[in-house]
């Protein structure tokens, strides 16, 4: 059977990795991996993730199977961080675990589809990994430009996508921290996003994957917040992954926002189903970490600390970009009002291969960059290689 199957590309980012590990230039700058970075270049364990994961050593007395669900524990924990004081909205949320954020949009997504979901909307650029999903469960795709070229976010675009959307319809919408642009809708945007899908009835699929990576914990999630408070239903995919370092670990989340009651429990039996039939259960290493740190003010104060660090070092590189102006066509003053880990440079890829080729500079063949890839020793060679590719502007 298996020779009918055709050959897949190998993931574009995976070979860049493999590129940048065999380049011996010793001041080769790697901009390419979605993994936050400090001003070393390391990505480290948190210290609040060390200290829980030595507490589940010496405590945890059984690895014996939990359910489809997970550990509810790490589930309800986040709920404040996300839906704020009141983290049920009054009984109508229910949430999972899930193997990361992928996890959790793949579920969003074949659940929506169960229900009833004829065609999903999305912004694009998005993150690659949306289409690939959608076009393994077989959903329709419309997309609409999620930015302006002046490097803001086109609202007006996903407003009349919205408008116009029929029954059985979805948009899929980032949180926070856009990847890959780093555009993010203001709150007023949102507002009026918000309005619209009230007003259409279109169903709401947030993906948040970056919280507390954008300017704050409360902050990142304004936007979802206003939507949820104007509709009856919506699915939230989350991700532990970046804002607590666990990549590897695929430390996720599922919610549903539905009208209580008998709709909430069918559609909760329902992902849990799904989740049977898909991963059975998410593994559990991570979450119960995250639950840990969550359940103890310590390791959470520990833990919101970490995150500032981070996300102060990328404002940081972020104002040094803006600061640097214009280097040859590139204006990078948007970049200073962009947020999170990524943005993305309006470069051809024979641009991209000559910052590759010519000065060891690697980023993604779109022109995403991973803003935590730049440091204070570097930030100075890129601008100046971004100026020697691009030319006068
Ligand atoms: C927009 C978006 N959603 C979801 C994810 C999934 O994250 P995870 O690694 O937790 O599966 C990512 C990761 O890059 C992402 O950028």
């Amino acid at each position: 059977m298996l020779h009918r199957l055709e050959e897949q590309s190998p993931d574009a980012l995976l070979a860049l990795i493999k590129m940048h590990a065999a380049d011996d230039r010793p001041d080769k700058v790697d901009l390419g991996v979605g993994v936050y970075r400090t001003g070393q270049g390391d990505t480290p364990v948190f210290r609040s993730i060390k200290a829980a994961e030595q507490q589940l050593v010496d405590e945890q007395d059984s690895k014996s199977y939990l359910g489809p669900e997970g550990d509810m524990g790490f589930v309800n924990a986040l709920m404040p961080y996300i839906f704020g004081e009141d983290a049920t909205m009054g009984g109508r949320i229910a949430g999972m675990q899930t193997p990361g954020g992928t996890g959790a949009v793949r579920l969003a997504l074949a659940l929506a589809q169960k229900a009833g979901l004829k065609k999903l909307h999305m912004g694009t650029p998005s993150w690659p990994n949306h289409a690939q999903i959608i076009n393994d469960i077989a959903l329709d795709l419309e997309t609409f430009d999620h930015a302006n070229p002046d490097g803001t976010a086109n609202v007006e675009a996903a407003l009349s996508a919205i408008r116009g959307a029929g029954p059985d319809e979805a948009i899929l919408l980032h949180g926070c921290c856009h990847n890959p642009s780093g555009i993010d809708y203001t709150a007023e945007d949102w507002e009026k996003l918000g309005d619209a899908i009230a007003e259409t009835g279109i169903f709401p699929v947030i993906d948040t994957a970056y919280h507390g990576l954008g300017n704050g914990l409360d902050e990142d999630v304004t936007g979802l917040r206003s939507v949820l408070a104007k509709v009856p239903e919506a699915f939230i995919a989350y991700s532990c992954d970046k804002n607590f370092g666990m990549y590897r670990d695929r430390v996720g989340a599922f919610y549903i926002l539905a009208d209580g009651g008998e709709t909430l429990d069918k559609a909760f039996t329902n992902a849990n189903a799904l989740a049977r039939a898909s991963w059975s259960m998410p593994p559990d290493h991570g979450a119960a970490a995250v639950r840990l740190i969550l359940r103890d003010s310590k390791l959470t104060a520990m833990w919101t600390d970490e995150l500032d660090q981070m996300r102060e070092r990328m404002r940081q590189v972020r104002a040094a970009l803006a600061d640097a102006g214009t280097a040859g066509s590139v204006d990078l003053t948007p970049l200073g009002r962009q947020n999170g880990l990524f943005s993305t440079l309006p470069v051809s890829k024979d641009q991209v291969k000559e910052l590759r080729e010519k000065h060891g500079i690697y980023m993604a063949g779109s022109g995403r960059i991973n803003i935590a890839g730049l440091t204070t020793n570097n930030i100075d060679k890129f601008v100046d290689a971004l100026a020697d590719v691009t030319g006068s502007a």
